[in-house]
């Protein structure tokens, strides 16, 4: 992997950044009161609920939840990786990225791509003189301009073809590395893809990171694709994206295949929006990739046997993939059809017309069940709904959940009160996010755990939120010296704070990016503190901060009376004594019921 960025650079690099301006290539930004606000570009929506805050450098959707800094930004809108952030955002900056480096070999990815890329062009040249494999894509309809798109090649029938012409500029150590070539047993080069058409495979930069490479005569395997290496993990990996991404501008929709031919295919058709994974089952992190690009999915199921079972298997993997605006549907074709043989047969309107006659992921749902557990009878209803109770324990959004619950109640005639016990929810779960100031007004405190995590994220939230206050107050101090996990982070918190006057919100957060509650923390500094002024935030803060060193204290007095194992030591006398005596001076009417 290539060397660690500096924390000082990340730092510097928000400093010069403005996410105003970085969302603003991206999103058409109107001024709203000191915030900007738009259409979220990460959900469909109609009217605006993404807000862009210049003094936090932060964005935050109240529709959908996303939100973040600059560097989440570009990592959630262009799906790229942390460091692919930092690059694209100091190119923009006019920096060079810094790396401290990790060992001697800093970075083995470039001339991998190199050879990737210089091979796509020996392919794409291959093919303009290869009159067979032109009348090959001829006869599938693929025309020469979408050969171009997609820069479909030829690699050529030799064994060693692609080795004899990369293998001086790059060595063939690399060209191995890249999947390009292998060794035979007796030590000779031989090329990977020999005598197929070439699909490169692009990552979402566009940088060609492998090949699928398909026979144009009867035999197997039918295709070949590039194995796992140091750029190329099909896991994180969709066919197409990249192109369907430079098609369209404003993308809301994806259509997921299975093969290059499909997209290739529907592409020639004028339909750009379908992309393919390429053989392998589409996993979870399929779908959240894909979900960083659109919100809205389809995906396609041939009509038979199999392709209910991997219907089934992606219903798995979509349930807890859904959330918010997202939505999943599925589409199944008639037996023996395939995306890029129906929009042949169908043409683009019929295969548009199969698309809207697409099901949403809960009819799927029901109609997937039904299928194994037929309703006729008790039993079958009822092994439905423990199948149903199994598959809805692993949606994590709590509206559709509930939606789900309450067409499981239907089908299988359960009382809903039933299904929700099932799953070990009340029926009607009592709201459990208290607006900000009700839960600091010391009610509800008869479960010390909840409380007290309630007054942390009143606490941290109010901190993150306002790092250009004067943080500095006894209150704080306190707790921070209270030791744990939460005065641990709260002190970490307050130390950068109080080196990095002026900071802000984002920049602070960038700080914590490596950490395990980096996620919480990020969620924190989104949260609406509806619209309270800093000074109401401060008393909120400082006020939650007193509430949990009290806390704080009475625990470690109950440990300390509680104690039967053996006498107190003298110091924990005297430390049980200045606890009591703190809590007693502290002590404020509303709290002497306890
Ligand atoms: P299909 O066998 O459905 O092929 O494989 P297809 O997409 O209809 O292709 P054409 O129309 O015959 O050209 C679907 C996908 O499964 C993977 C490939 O990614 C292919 O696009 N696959 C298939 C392989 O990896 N190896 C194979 O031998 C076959
Ligand atoms: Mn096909």
């Amino acid at each position: 992997m290539a060397g660690r960025i500096p924390q000082a650079f990340i730092d510097d690099l928000l400093e010069r950044t403005d996410l105003v301006e970085l969302v603003q290539r991206h999103v058409s930004l109107k001024k709203s009161g000191s915030e900007f606000s738009a259409c979220c570009p990460f959900h469909a929506e109609k009217t605006p609920s993404f807000y862009v805050s210049p003094q936090k450098q932060f964005y935050h959707c109240f529709g959908c939840g996303a939100h973040g800094t600059a560097i989440t930004f570009l990592m959630e809108y262009e799906n790229l990786s942390f460091p692919e952030a930092i690059d694209q955002l100091a190119e923009w900056a006019g920096l060079e990225v810094p790396r401290e480096s990790t060992g001697p070999d800093t970075e083995p990815l470039a001339p991998l791509l190199e050879a990737l890329e210089a091979a796509s062009r020996f392919y794409v040249d291959q093919l303009r003189q290869t009159p067979a494999a032109i009348d090959y894509l001829k006869a599938r309809g693929i025309d020469g301009s979408t050969a171009r798109d997609f820069s479909l090649g030829w690699a050529p029938a030799g064994a060693d073809a692609l080795a004899r012409a990369l293998g001086n500029r790059f060595g063939t150590e690399t060209l191995i590395a890249a999947g390009l070539v292998a060794r035979r047993d007796d030590g000779s080069i031989r090329d990977r893809f020999r005598a197929r058409i070439v699909f490169p495979i692009r990552d979402r930069r566009g940088r060609v990171i492998g090949f699928g490479g398909r026979l144009i005569e009867a035999g197997e395997p039918k295709y070949l694709n590039s194995p796992e290496s140091a750029v190329f993990h099909k896991g994180h990996t969709i066919y197409g994206l990249y192109e369907a991404r430079r098609a369209e501008t404003r993308l809301a929709e994806l259509v997921v295949t299975e093969g290059y031919m499909d997209v290739v295919g529907l592409a020639r058709a004028g339909f750009r929006r379908a992309v393919a994974c390429m053989g392998t089952a589409l996993t979870r992190g399929h779908l959240e990739l894909l979900f960083r690009q659109v919100p809205h999915l389809v995906l396609c199921f041939d009509g038979d046997a199999a392709g209910r079972r991997a219907a089934w298997r992606s219903l798995e993997q979509a349930l807890p993939v859904i959330q918010g605006m997202r939505e999943v549907r599925m589409l199944f074709l008639p037996e023996g059809e395939d995306p890029d043989s129906l929009v042949h047969h169908e043409g683009l309107e019929g295969w548009e017309r199969r698309l809207a006659g697409s099901s949403v992921l809960s009819e799927t749902f029901m109609y997937l069940l039904r299928e194994h557990y037929p309703l006729d009878t008790a039993e079958g209803r009822s092994q439905c709904a423990h199948a149903a109770v199994t598959l809805i324990r692993t949606v994590t959004d709590p509206l559709f959940r509930t939606q789900l619950c309450d067409l499981v109640a239907e089908h299988t005639r359960t009382p809903r009160a039933q299904i929700f016990e099932m799953l070990g929810e009340p029926a009607d779960a009592p709201d459990r996010v208290l607006p900000a100031q009700a839960r600091t007004s010391g009610a509800g405190q008869d479960r010390p755990g909840q409380g007290a995590s309630h007054l942390w994220s009143a606490l941290l939230a109010r901190v993150m939120q306002c790092p250009q206050e004067d943080w500095r107050d006894p209150a704080l101090e306190q707790l921070r010296s209270a030791g744990g996990r939460g005065p641990e982070i709260l002190g970490a918190i307050l130390d950068r704070i109080r080196a990095n006057p002026g900071i802000t919100t984002a920049r602070l957060l960038e700080q914590f990016r490596e950490e395990s509650y980096f996620a919480r923390l990020m969620a924190l500094a989104g949260q609406s503190l509806g619209g309270e002024d800093v000074e109401l935030s401060r008393r909120v803060a400082l006020d939650s901060a007193r509430r949990l060193f009290r806390e704080h204290c009475r625990e470690r007095i109950r440990n300390l009376s509680a104690r039967v194992d053996r006498p107190l030591t003298g110091e924990e006398r005297t430390e049980l004594r200045s606890l009591q005596s703190l809590l007693a001076h502290d002590l404020r009417p509303d709290e002497t019921r306890e």
